[in-house]
């Protein structure tokens, strides 16, 4: 049977239909929030390169941190600056250091309500800003790097970090950071493993975010663009490692990726939208070439729908106020009248063929979030919005 009987398009006509059919949802719970903490700061300082964005201060961090709480994120991950650095990155192993002294104040704020995870990585803290210690010969050293891995797991957990993730793309940082956590009575502690780890340009404006010393690349450690298969590899062997949860990183220039490893992992995906794909949207959005909500959200799609169980994403704290505004304002239709408005007629297609750049920008089309909000999952302990 095919055409005219068989008619796509039936299952379209309407948001509550759309909604009824979507294979793919976003929840506040799917989304992890990014944080950087800079030591010495009093008030929160922003990253040009990633306008809405912040190096916080240690006091607006813990209020970020009650707000992600609040939305009903996934959880947070810490980014830590310090004042001083040097070759072996020291302030990162520093129990008292910004990156370990934030851990624990964000845990003391939030308690139980927010999985709070710290990024286990030397490039912050080293004044080459490499991801580990350099050799004699001038390469990051692997065998060394893990030592200090070792140490700065233990740290953080000791900190309080429901979750460490190991960044750095050094060969078995999984299995020596497992070790050193279970001989330090750590066994809890999930390791949510950098697997798929590109070397990027997408990372651009993280360096300014976080003040990077790097000159230079990550290509030695970091994955080749061109390769595939090779991902596979990476994410098997942190899985036979321990890893608890592994990570495609960049997100939406590598969907490919993140499907396949989706498809072969046991354990829970995610995906990572780093500060090039954010910046690019708020570039071409603030120049009124796309529309901010659409695009953001569509991004944020489409990561899921490649296979990610969740996305951290510098957009989490805004996505995940207008999912429950989303929610909220269908509960208040429905009180209200007994059915909500069915949909705003499609205009006919009258637009001028010299329209402005920004009629282009489907602004008063039905936002992709009101139809994709899901309703409270009730696994997640996701409260309705009072
Ligand atoms: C390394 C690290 C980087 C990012 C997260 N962790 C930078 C890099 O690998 O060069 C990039 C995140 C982003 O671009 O948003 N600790």
């Amino acid at each position: 049977m095919s055409f005219p009987e068989q008619r796509p398009r039936r299952l379209r006509r309407s948001p509550a239909m759309r909604r009824l059919v979507a294979e793919t949802r976003l929840h506040p719970a799917d989304l992890i929030l990014p944080v950087f903490v800079r030591e010495g700061l009093t008030d929160p300082a922003p990253i040009s390169s990633m306008p809405g964005v912040v190096q916080h201060s240690e006091d607006s961090l813990l209020s970020a941190a009650e707000e992600a709480r609040d939305l009903g994120l996934g959880g947070i991950m810490l980014f830590g600056i310090p004042a001083t650095r040097d070759a072996t990155g020291s302030a990162g192993l520093d129990p008292e250091g910004i990156l370990n002294r934030s851990i624990r104040a964000v845990k003391d704020r939030v308690g139980d309500g927010l999985v709070v995870m710290s990024d286990l990585c030397l490039d912050e803290f080293t004044d080459h800003g490499h991801c580990g210690v350099i050799d004699e010969a001038g390469e990051v050293d692997n065998d060394a790097t893990l030592e200090l891995y070792a140490e700065m797991g233990i740290v953080q957990a000791a900190a309080g970090a429901d979750v460490v993730a190991p960044s750095g793309m050094m060969d078995g940082q999984v299995a020596v950071i497992r070790q050193a956590l279970d001989e330090a009575g750590h066994q809890h502690v999930p390791i949510l493993a950098y697997a798929a780890k590109y070397a990027s340009g997408f990372y651009g404006p993280f360096r300014e975010a976080v003040d990077s010393q790097l000159s230079g690349d990550r290509k030695q450690y970091q994955m080749d663009a061109p390769n595939r298969t090779e991902a596979l590899r990476e994410v098997e062997l942190d899985l036979a490692e321990g890893a608890d949860m592994v990570m495609v990183k960049p997100a939406s220039a590598y969907l490919d990726i993140l499907s396949d490893v989706a498809s072969i992992s046991d354990v829970p995906v995610s995906a990572y939208q780093v500060s090039g794909e954010y910046a690019m949207i708020e570039a071409a959005a603030a120049n009124g070439w796309i529309n901010r909500r659409t695009v953001i959200t569509e991004s944020l799609i489409a990561i899921r729908r490649a296979g990610a169980t969740n996305v951290l994403t510098y957009h989490a704290a805004e996505v995940a106020g207008w999912l429950r505004e989303g929610m909220a304002g269908r509960a208040a239709a429905t009180a209200s009248s007994g059915s909500a408005p069915a949909h705003a007629p499609i205009k006919p297609h009258t637009t001028p063929a010299t329209a402005e750049p920004t009629d282009a920008v489907p602004t008063d089309a039905q936002p992709i979030d009101a139809e994709s909000t899901d309703e409270p999952r009730t696994d997640a302990g996701f409260p309705p919005v009072s």
